[in-house]
């Protein structure tokens, strides 16, 4: 059977990673969850007081403490930094609040996209982002842009806070939303923006289910015509 690389982008909360991991389950493909990436470079920068100017010290901790996935008792995916579980301390607030500066920095985007391009290379691969569909996989057989109302969005990154027992405020949260929406897609360096040949959809007012279904749809029948 044809082995596909499917790339999965949009902005904050849009649904992309609840989505990819139910496909990924579905067809048997590896999932690759590259915020989690980017929040593993901003975890090391906090960490050790590092700023934009210390680049090169946050490339040197990231060699250092190789970023890797595993899996929980429970088949949830866990996030390493060398040996320490940072599955939990890279979804907090101080973390997401700064996820932006670490990721326009072009010199992290090389290493992680380096990264990324190795795993998806062992094929059968669904990764989601802001830039797999324009830079990291533009060869990608299917492109999916997933978009959503910032109401929306927030909704659900309240419920997933809650359920991971983490304090939030709703408007607060909408606000952060709407302003890493911003600088996420008015960076220089790859911004958020849909691939050309990428297929839209705006799962406001769809369920997960829903939008699986249209997903997994379209990967299926480019896998059956392979
Ligand atoms: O998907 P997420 O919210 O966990 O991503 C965290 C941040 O990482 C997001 O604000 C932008 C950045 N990011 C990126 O620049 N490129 C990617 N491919 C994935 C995430």
């Amino acid at each position: 059977m044809k082995s596909i690389q499917i790339a999965i982008d949009g902005p904050a909360s849009s649904g992309k990673s609840t989505v990819a991991k139910i496909i990924a389950k579905n067809l048997g493909y590896t999932y690759l969850d590259t915020g989690a990436m980017y929040r593993c470079a901003t975890y090391l920068a906090l960490q050790n007081d590092l700023k934009d100017k210390d680049v090169e010290a946050i490339l040197t901790l990231l060699s250092e403490s190789p970023i890797s996935f595993g899996r929980a008792e429970d088949g949830s995916q866990t996030v390493f930094l060398g040996d320490q579980d940072v599955t939990l301390a890279i979804r907090q607030n101080d973390v997401t609040n700064n996820v932006s500066w670490v990721a326009a920095l072009p010199e992290i985007r090389q290493e992680l996209v380096n990264q990324q391009r190795r795993i998806a290379s062992k094929g059968a691969i669904i990764m989601d982002g802001r830039d797999i569909g324009t830079v990291v996989l533009p060869d990608a057989e299917l492109k999916i842009f997933l978009i959503a109302s910032v109401e929306e969005r927030a909704e659900r990154r309240f419920k997933e806070n809650q359920e991971k027992g983490i304090e939030t405020d709703f408007e607060t949260l909408k606000e952060e939303i709407a302003a890493r929406d911003y600088k996420d897609s008015h960076r220089k360096v790859s911004p958020l923006k849909a691939a050309d040949d990428a297929i839209t959809f705006d799962t406001t007012g769809v369920d997960i289910q829903g939008v699986v279904k249209f997903i997994q749809e379209k990967a299926e029948k480019i896998i059956d015509r392979g």
